[in-house]
């Protein structure tokens, strides 16, 4: 590839016309506006997003996609190894996390800012239930970002574990695996405009037990 010329991925001229967002149509709580945006968002995986943590005390920040699991009143829940992964050492020094959805289809934007929490075992262990046979073995088996010597190490951790619990055995959710909460602080909802004059809406508060106050930011 011939990298002497700019390359340019995006047209200027692509525009962002089909829809608006206004403070008279949006939810009061941002919860329920997510939830209408998640329903109406046709893209093949609505549910995944940008997860990005950080790792004090140098402040290096780590992104990565997983995908949104569960959805309450407190928060957004993502499931994941809290083990060896980067973002489980990420966890351990700061528990400011965000998330950022893109909906391309209905040219939307979420972004969410807060705080981590480990949801407990039990919620775990019922989600860890329906996955299917083979992503529980695999849970158990892979060091989660861990360097291995090669594929075959993990084929070998499979194989093994799949002997262990045998064919038809209960497969119990691991104690470094299972679901991290992530309680906002912020919940931005951006719809793209016109001429990159995009509507930009946002929930803050400063802690959990605050009521949520609305602005609109500039694009
Ligand atoms: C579409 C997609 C969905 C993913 N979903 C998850 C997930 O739900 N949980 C997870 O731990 N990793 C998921 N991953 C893998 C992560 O992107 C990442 O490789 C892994 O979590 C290790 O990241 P870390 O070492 O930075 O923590 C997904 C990747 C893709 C591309």
């Amino acid at each position: 590839m011939n990298l002497d010329k700019k390359l340019i991925y995006a047209p200027e001229t692509y525009q962002y016309t089909d829809h608006a967002l206004n403070e008279e149509e949006i939810e009061k709580d941002p919860f329920v506006q997510f939830n209408k945006w998640f329903k109406e968002a046709d893209d093949e995986i609505p549910e995944s997003t940008t997860f990005s943590t950080v790792r004090l005390p140098e402040g290096r920040v780590s992104s990565r996609i997983v995908l949104l699991k569960e959805l309450d009143t407190e928060g957004f829940v993502i499931y994941s190894n809290w083990g060896t992964s980067k973002k489980s050492k990420d966890f351990e020094t700061c528990k400011y996390a965000s998330l950022t959805f893109f909906w391309k289809k209905l040219q939307r934007q979420v972004r969410v800012e807060g705080i981590m929490r480990k949801v407990d075992y039990k919620q775990s262990e019922e989600y860890f239930q329906t996955r299917p046979r083979g992503s529980r073995i695999g849970a158990w088996s892979s060091p989660q970002s861990q360097v291995i010597e090669s594929r075959q190490v993990l084929e070998d951790l499979v194989k093994s574990n799949t002997e262990k619990f045998g064919d038809n055995g209960d497969i119990q959710c691991p104690e470094f695996w299972g679901g991290i909460k992530i309680i906002p602080l912020e919940i931005e909802f951006w719809q793209g405009r016109d001429s990159r004059l995009h509507d930009r809406l946002t929930f803050v508060r400063d802690d959990e037990s605050q009521p949520w106050k609305l602005n609109r930011l500039a694009p």
